[in-house]
């Protein structure tokens, strides 16, 4: 059982970028440790972790600890203590986002995303984000999931009904050895959008200045 607590109000800090990264059930969620340590590396951000329950098969708990950040997981939710008047863990993490990144993103949680449904924590914080804070899906499949015609709705509902940034896939030698489009985009990618839209600084660059 979890007895972690998280309150966006003593959470959030003036003057600091909150990155709320959702990691889902792709091999590519082992690049979240990379991403949270590259963002920390930044001067006043913030960055805490949303693992589903399928990408804890490759997101390792330890090394984002030692980037710096959280875990948090449908346990941390759901921990059977809930009393009225408690924080709701995935309002809290909204409420405290400043920027939201699904990287990766699964075919199931896209269709997840696109339909409407909200099982797990990182759906349902998504479900109840406010319309002007920036999202952005990396999804991230194998070729044929991703050419599959569903995809494509689901992407264009992401898109158009939702108002989410969709960026990539990328072609590359995926995780299952077939080739071709369906990667995550480069994680240094995925930082360097964070790092343009709130104008970060690198700590070593402002110690230089
Ligand atoms: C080793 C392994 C790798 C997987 N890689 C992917 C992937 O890259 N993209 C994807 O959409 N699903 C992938 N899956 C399937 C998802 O993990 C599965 O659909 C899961 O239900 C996703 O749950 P989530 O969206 O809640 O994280 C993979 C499964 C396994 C066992």
């Amino acid at each position: 059982m979890s007895n972690k607590s998280f309150i966006a109000q003593s959470e959030r800090q003036e003057g600091y970028t909150h990155v709320l990264l959702i990691a889902t059930g792709s091999v590519a969620s082992v690049k979240a440790p990379l991403i949270v340590k590259a963002l920390l590396a930044h001067r006043y951000v913030k960055v805490e972790v949303v693992a589903t329950n399928a990408s804890l098969e490759f997101v390792d708990r330890t090394k984002i600890a030692e980037a710096g950040s959280r875990v948090w997981t449908n346990e941390d939710e759901w921990t059977g203590t809930y009393k009225i008047g408690d924080p709701i863990l995935h309002i809290e993490l909204r409420r405290w986002a400043d920027i939201v990144l699904v990287a990766p993103c699964s075919a199931n949680t896209l269709a997840k995303i696109a339909g409407g449904i909200c099982d797990n924590l990182a759906t349902s914080l998504l479900r109840a984000l406010a319309p002007t804070t920036p999202t952005y899906i990396f999804p991230a499949m194998n070729t044929l999931m991703y050419e599959h015609p569903l995809t494509a709705a689901h992407l264009r509902i992401v898109r158009d009904v939702i108002g989410y940034t969709v960026v990539g896939p990328i072609g590359k030698t995926l995780a299952c050895g077939d080739i071709g489009i369906g990667a995550m985009s480069e994680w240094t990618d995925i930082v360097r959008i964070v790092a343009d839209r709130f104008k970060l600084v690198l700590v070593e660059q402002e110690q230089k200045q």
